[in-house]
């Protein structure tokens, strides 16, 4: 199983997000017996805000999708390769300001892009890429699910219609909610995810073998 591990948080191996989606990224490698696990960490190696070129290219109606071309262009192409390739993507994200970090967002940018991963019909935009399962981590300071949420979310709504948009619908999100609280509720919410982790995954091997 190919794996496309994305990391957006600026806290290294201290962050929470990725401590999340490296844990989910072991259960797959165990599920599948093995994985090759690709890891963009987008704060380590960021990735640049799309260019006039780019921006010019996909404005034109012209523009088929020239994958010789330079700059922006030819990491975008780069990276939806590396997406192309993925049997499953995990995203390791924290909330910033309601919604995913620009570094995410600056990838989103490069890999949803007309004509190459999705088309414009006369019913709206279709993807191109095949569906694969997109596991997401999100560590957030406060909570924005359930009944004890007190702030909007924009990530997960944003998340889901960013990715359909390129054909990816699979998507299975994780929350570590409320970490502002300090290291307790830190290490109560990492051995929730653990427990849950354990019975999804292991119930998923359950059906599939079945
Ligand atoms: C720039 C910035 C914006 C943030 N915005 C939010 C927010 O809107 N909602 C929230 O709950 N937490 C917010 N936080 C807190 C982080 O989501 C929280 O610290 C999270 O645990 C960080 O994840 P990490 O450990 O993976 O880096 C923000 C943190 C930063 C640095």
């Amino acid at each position: 199983m190919k794996i496309l591990h994305l990391s957006a948080s600026p806290r290294k191996e201290r962050s929470n997000a990725w401590w999340l989606s490296q844990q989910i990224v072991n259960q797959l490698a165990r599920a599948g017996g093995s994985a090759d696990v690709t890891v963009r960490d987008l704060y380590a190696d960021p990735i640049a805000h799309v260019d006039s070129e780019y921006a010019d290219a996909l404005g034109s109606p012209a523009y088929a999708g020239d994958e010789n071309a330079g700059g922006a262009l030819a990491l975008s192409e780069q990276l939806i390769r590396e997406l192309e390739a993925a049997d499953a993507v995990v995203i390791g994200t924290p909330m910033h300001n309601y919604t995913v970090p620009s570094t995410l967002k600056a990838w989103i940018d490069h890999v949803v892009r007309v004509r190459r991963t999705f088309a414009i019909t006369p019913d709206g935009k279709a993807g191109l890429l095949h569906d694969r399962p997109v596991h997401i981590g999100i560590a957030s300071g406060g909570r924005f699910s359930g009944p004890l949420a007190r702030q909007a979310d924009f990530l997960t709504p944003y998340l889901k219609v960013a990715l359909a948009t390129i054909g990816l619908h699979d998507l299975r999100f994780y929350s570590m909610e409320g970490l502002a609280g300090g290291a307790d509720v830190i290490r109560s919410e990492r051995e929730r995810m653990s427990m849950m982790l354990d019975g999804e995954f292991s119930r998923a091997e359950r059906t599939e073998f079945a």
